[in-house]
């Protein structure tokens, strides 16, 4: 008996079978503005160096004592207000953060806490620039699997503290101006090639279950454990007895380490890749695609990719540049699958299929691949109680803001369909 036949029809299934859609998405990017032109003051380095190796201008910065779960509350917040969904509606909470507030016990629980979701079940998931795919994937067995109906994904990162700008953050912060210490621009001009990648936000989507949804058409989890040296951050670890010490810091271990060029090189292929055998797994072709919300790293690996699939921006967007989002090269990956497919939901034109793709090598579980097929449609979650007040002030808000008759964005914004 083949692998198939052996499979239980759905109407065999012990339960409904369930599809996953999203049915609600949020962000959240902190306040302080970090241009490449504040960067020149604290290191070696050029706008136009940045600008046109990677396309970023500007990211956005944590202030101290704020860490991702503050970004994930805020995200996840406005997530459930735009899926219409009570926090006490919500079955299971998946956060994916390389940054936790602290290393023991992640943000999960923090975050369940601060939105008040009770006690249902909340974990971290650790996979660097790919853990918000791995949650989505997560959230989606466990909906079809009918182990859960409404799930919370959000992925959140506060890079600041990774950030070897030492004194110079008071340049960056307006606290005092320049120059900076010798010292201190010596170590940022050494992070140049990595840390003007990176800045701080947080993404989040509902998901619940539909049984006559298309749900996710095909999704494919890859790790390359083999490539895991291409970006690491040594200090901190239980190999090391005591697992922190000060000797690890003098060193500089705690500050990642990366090998940009052959980042470059895995992201170019592997991307692709990832992209076409992700429409194969669901008997669909290149051509069926509305939209690839892809890895925002670098502008010119999107550049390398939309040549190698033959597709100009319309189909692989980008908002590393895009000021007006303020988004860009902000190196919080997570938060950019929730935040491009939010306008591409939101845009009638564009609802038919997104693919999401993501390739990133990364500790402690690296990541070469990882790719998720969506179909998401309009909907509205039917038979949910009246929104709670803080819901349903955040739902007037945005509700009530003055919109361009065309293209139904905010009055003032690009009316770019992508990014207003
Ligand atoms: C990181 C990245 C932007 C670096 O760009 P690059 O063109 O490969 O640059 P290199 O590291 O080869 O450096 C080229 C030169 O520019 C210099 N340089 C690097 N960063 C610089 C900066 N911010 N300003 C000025 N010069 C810089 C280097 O010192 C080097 O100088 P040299 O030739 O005199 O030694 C690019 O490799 C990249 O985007 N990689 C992929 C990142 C990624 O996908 N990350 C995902 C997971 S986090």
């Amino acid at each position: 008996m083949s692998v198939e036949q052996q499979l239980l029809q759905p109407s065999e299934l012990p339960f409904d079978p369930m599809q996953s859609v999203i049915v609600g998405t949020g962000m959240a990017i902190p306040d302080h503005c970090v241009t490449n032109h504040d960067l020149v003051a604290i290191m070696d380095t050029t706008d136009e160096w940045i600008t046109k190796r990677t396309g970023v201008r500007q990211r956005f910065c944590c202030a101290p004592g704020v860490g991702s779960s503050e970004l994930a509350i805020e995200a996840c917040t406005m997530a459930l207000a735009d899926a219409n969904v009570l926090p006490s509606d919500v079955d299971l909470l998946v956060t994916a953060t390389m940054t936790p507030d602290e290393f023991v016990p992640g943000i999960a629980p923090t975050v369940q806490h601060g939105l008040g979701l009770g006690q249902v079940g909340a974990f971290d998931i650790r996979q660097q620039c790919s853990g918000f795919l791995y949650g989505l994937d997560m959230a989606d067995a466990a909906i079809v699997s009918g182990r859960a109906r409404t799930v919370l994904v959000v992925g959140a990162e506060s890079h600041a503290g990774y950030m070897p700008y030492g004194s110079s953050w008071e340049i960056l912060r307006g606290q005092r101006t320049g120059p900076p210490d010798a010292a201190a621009y010596a170590t940022a001009t050494e992070s140049r090639a990595w840390s003007v990648l990176f800045g701080d936000g947080a993404g989040a989507v509902v998901l619940q279950a539909d049984p006559d949804a298309p749900g996710v058409l095909s999704s494919v989890l890859n790790t390359d454990g083999a490539l895991s040296d291409l970006i690491r951050v040594r200090a901190a670890g239980f190999k090391q007895q005591p697992w922190l010490d000060i000797a690890q810091i003098a060193a500089g271990m705690h500050h990642p380490t990366f090998n940009g060029l052959e980042l470059f090189r895995q992201a170019v292929r592997r991307m692709p890749e990832a992209v076409r055998h992700v429409v194969d797994a669901a008997g669909l072709t290149l051509a069926d695609v509305d939209v690839v919300v892809a890895h925002q790293a670098n502008e010119r690996i999107l550049d390398a990719v939309r040549k190698e699939m033959d597709v100009g921006t319309d189909i692989i967007p980008s908002n590393i540049a895009n000021s007006r989002r303020g988004s860009q090269g902000d190196g919080c990956w997570h938060r950019h699958y929730p935040q491009q497919h939010r306008p591409v939901w939101q845009h009638n034109r564009r609802n038919t299929a997104t693919v999401v793709s993501r390739t990133t090598p990364g500790r402690p579980h690296p990541v070469r691949s990882a790719r998720v097929f969506h179909r998401i449609r309009r909907r509205r979650p039917l038979g949910r109680a009246p929104l709670s007040p803080p819901l349903a002030a955040l739902r007037a808000h945005r509700d009530h803001r003055p919109r361009n008759s065309k293209t139904g964005f905010p009055r003032g914004t690009t009316g770019n369909p992508y990014y207003p």
